[in-house]
């Protein structure tokens, strides 16, 4: 294929489906902050559509999570000076690529995501169509800003593969280089953060225990008492990576404690090797309350009156779609849609 150039962009998207997590912290929102300040033009935003194809959520609670996803995003660090922030429905151009991706993609490809067969469980019959066509519209989210780079944590990789499928599969099927191959980004300490009840789980916001995770908008006490619960083990922590091996619940607690402090994984053992959990534990606790407590408190602040968040949204969609609407008219004449 010959080589076209691409302006370096980055796309990413969380979904607004009710509270976030230290995991999507970690795992992405904290890679999306620092790329801003990278040679990169950056998109973020909240997918709405996608957040309904697991279930239909109350529209009062789905406004609710939309506009709290936008406000941790601002107030994590993503500022509307640098990104444009938006929310997927109102950017109807998403939307309209996906259609064009489900008739691009092959109902094989989607059978195979392992999100499709967890999420839709033993009873697929019964499972939304949007929820089978979930990683067509992803693959849209990203290829209808021509994106190079998706940051995201490591759960995400097989959707992105897809996409790299998707662009490839239209890019030889109509003989034009038109859409981007993409890169993945999943990098940092944190691209995997586990459940604080069992190491071998990934914190999740759906998992019905709270105890098992740590929400952005937890106050001091909640995330010290959730981090003095969390499992571990009787011994002491080791001073080297391989003394973390078959010990995922002491590996999660030490992991998080390297994301949150900006440290790798190595030179925190060499700081904490020989302590015990009661004295790890109250450290971690009060790295974690340093961190994200200004992240909630500014949550707060947003949440209190969310016309600025309204503004901030409506002018990321305006931006968005200068960059969307020309990509998607282009796509409609490659394809022979007539104008
Ligand atoms: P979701 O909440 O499923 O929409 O995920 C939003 C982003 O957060 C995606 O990039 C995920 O990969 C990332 N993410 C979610 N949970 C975790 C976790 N436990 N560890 C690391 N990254 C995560
Ligand atoms: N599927 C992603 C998740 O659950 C969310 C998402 C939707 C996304 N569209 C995207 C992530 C585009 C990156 C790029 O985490």
């Amino acid at each position: 294929m010959s080589e076209t150039s691409f302006t370096p962009r980055v796309f990413s998207g969380i979904q607004p489906s009710g509270g976030l997590t230290l995991g999507n912290y970690l795992g992405a929102i904290k890679r999306f902050v620092s790329m801003q300040d990278e040679d990169f033009e950056t998109v973020y935003c909240m997918v709405d559509l996608h957040a309904i194809t697991a279930k239909l959520i109350d529209p009062a609670e789905l406004r609710h999570n939309t506009r709290e996803l936008a406000a941790g995003f601002i107030a994590s660090g993503i500022s509307p000076e640098k990104s444009i922030l938006i929310n997927q429905s109102q950017v109807p151009e998403h939307a309209q690529l996906a259609w064009i991706f489900n008739c691009i993609a092959r109902m094989g490809w989607m059978g195979r995501m392992t999100q499709w067969k967890d999420k839709a469980g033993k009873n697929a019959e019964a499972a939304s169509l949007g929820l089978f066509a979930y990683p067509a519209l992803m693959a849209a989210d990203i290829l209808i800003y021509h994106a190079t780079h998706v940051p995201v944590g490591e759960d995400q990789k097989q959707h992105l593969e897809l996409t790299r499928d998707i662009a490839a599969k239209f890019n030889h099927d109509y003989g034009e280089d038109f859409f981007p191959i993409t890169e993945p980004v999943i990098e940092g300490a944190a691209t995997r953060v586990m459940s604080l009840r069992d190491g071998a789980k990934k914190m999740s916001k759906s998992d019905p225990s709270d105890a098992s995770r740590i929400n952005m908008t937890d106050d001091a006490d909640t995330i010290a008492r959730k981090i003095r619960k969390a499992k571990t083990d009787p011994d002491a922590l080791p001073s080297e990576l391989a003394g973390l091996d078959d010990r995922p619940e002491a590996r999660n607690l030490v992991n998080i404690y390297a994301a949150l402090n900006d440290q790798s994984l190595e030179d925190v053992l060499k700081d904490v090797g020989g302590q015990q959990f009661g004295t790890f534990k109250p450290a971690l606790a009060e790295l974690a309350v340093e961190k994200l407590a200004p992240i909630s408190s500014e949550m707060a602040r947003l949440m209190a009156d969310t016309d600025e968040i309204d503004r901030i949204l409506a002018k990321g969609a305006e931006q968005a779609r200068v960059i969307t609407a020309p990509i998607l008219k282009r796509t409609y004449e490659i394809i022979g849609m007539v104008s």
